[in-house]
C-alpha cells in the first residue's frame, strides 16, 4: 500500500505538535482515533519521542501502515481498526496501557454518535488524570459561525447529512457528563480549536 498524502497535514502538523508537547509531556501511550493518512501519527511519534504512538482508523489503515514502515520510528504501533460507529468492545484488550487520546478533524465527520462513542470510550479506557485532545472547527453560542466554516459545514452536510461542525457547549456537556474536565480550548490557524480535557 502507498503512502496516501494529505496537504492540510503539512499545514497544521508543526503547530499541532507545539499545542501537544505540553499536553502530553507525562502520557506514556497514545490512542489516535482517525488517523487519516498517517503523516500525523509520524509526525507526532517523531516529536514526542517518550510515548507510544497507537494511530487508529474505520478503514485504510495501509496507508497509516505505509507511513510508519517508512519513518522506521519505534514509537509507532501499527494501525488498528477503530470504527466509532460499530461496537469497539472487542478492541479494548489491546488498549490497556493507553493513558491519552487524540481526535483530529474527525468529529465533524462522523454522525454524532461517533462522538457519543469518542467520550465513552475514553471513560472507560483513561485513567485519572488521563487527557483527550481534539482538533477541528467548533461552534460558540457568542458568536457567528466564520463566514469560511458557514461554507464548509454546508458542504459537509450536502455530502452527508449527519456530519458537520459541532457546538462545542454541546461536545463539553458529553465531555463533563463522561468525567472530564475542561482544560483548555484555544484558537488554531484555519478557524480550528484546538481542545482538551483531563478525565477527573
Ligand atoms: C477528515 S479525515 C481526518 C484525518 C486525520 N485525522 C487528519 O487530520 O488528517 C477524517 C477521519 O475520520 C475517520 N472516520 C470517519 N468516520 C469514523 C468513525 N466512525 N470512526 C472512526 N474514524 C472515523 C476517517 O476514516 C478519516 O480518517
Amino acid at each position: 500500500m502507498m503512502k496516501e498524502y494529505a496537504p492540510a497535514c503539512d499545514r497544521n502538523s508543526r503547530v499541532i505538535l507545539d499545542i501537544l508537547k505540553p499536553i502530553l509531556a507525562r502520557s506514556r501511550c497514545v490512542l489516535e482515533i482517525g488517523s487519516g493518512t498517517g503523516q500525523h501519527a509520524v509526525y507526532f511519534a517523531e516529536g514526542l519521542p517518550h510515548l507510544q504512538w497507537q494511530p487508529s482508523n474505520k478503514e485504510s489503515l495501509g496507508s497509516i501502515n505505509a507511513w510508519r514502515e517508512a519513518s522506521q520510528l519505534q514509537n509507532i504501533s501499527p494501525a488498528i481498526s477503530l470504527d466509532l460507529l460499530s461496537p469497539v468492545d472487542e478492541q479494548l484488550s489491546s488498549l490497556t496501557d493507553v493513558d491519552a487520546m487524540v481526535c483530529i478533524n474527525t468529529i465533524h465527520i462522523m454522525a454524532w454518535q461517533g462522538t457519543e462513542k469518542l467520550f465513552e470510550l475514553a471513560s472507560e479506557i483513561l485513567p485519572i488524570g488521563g487527557v483527550i485532545y481534539v482538533y477541528g472547527p467548533y461552534r460558540y453560542s457568542d458568536q457567528p459561525l466564520e463566514p469560511s466554516n458557514e461554507s464548509f459545514d454546508l458542504w459537509l452536510k450536502n455530502r452527508d447529512q449527519a456530519s458537520g461542525i459541532r457546538d462545542f457547549d454541546v461536545v463539553n456537556c458529553l465531555a463533563k457528563q463522561a468525567g472530564f474536565e475542561l482544560q483548555g480550548d484555544i484558537a488554531m490557524p484555519a478557524n480550528n480549536r484546538s481542545i482538551w480535557w483531563q478525565k477527573t
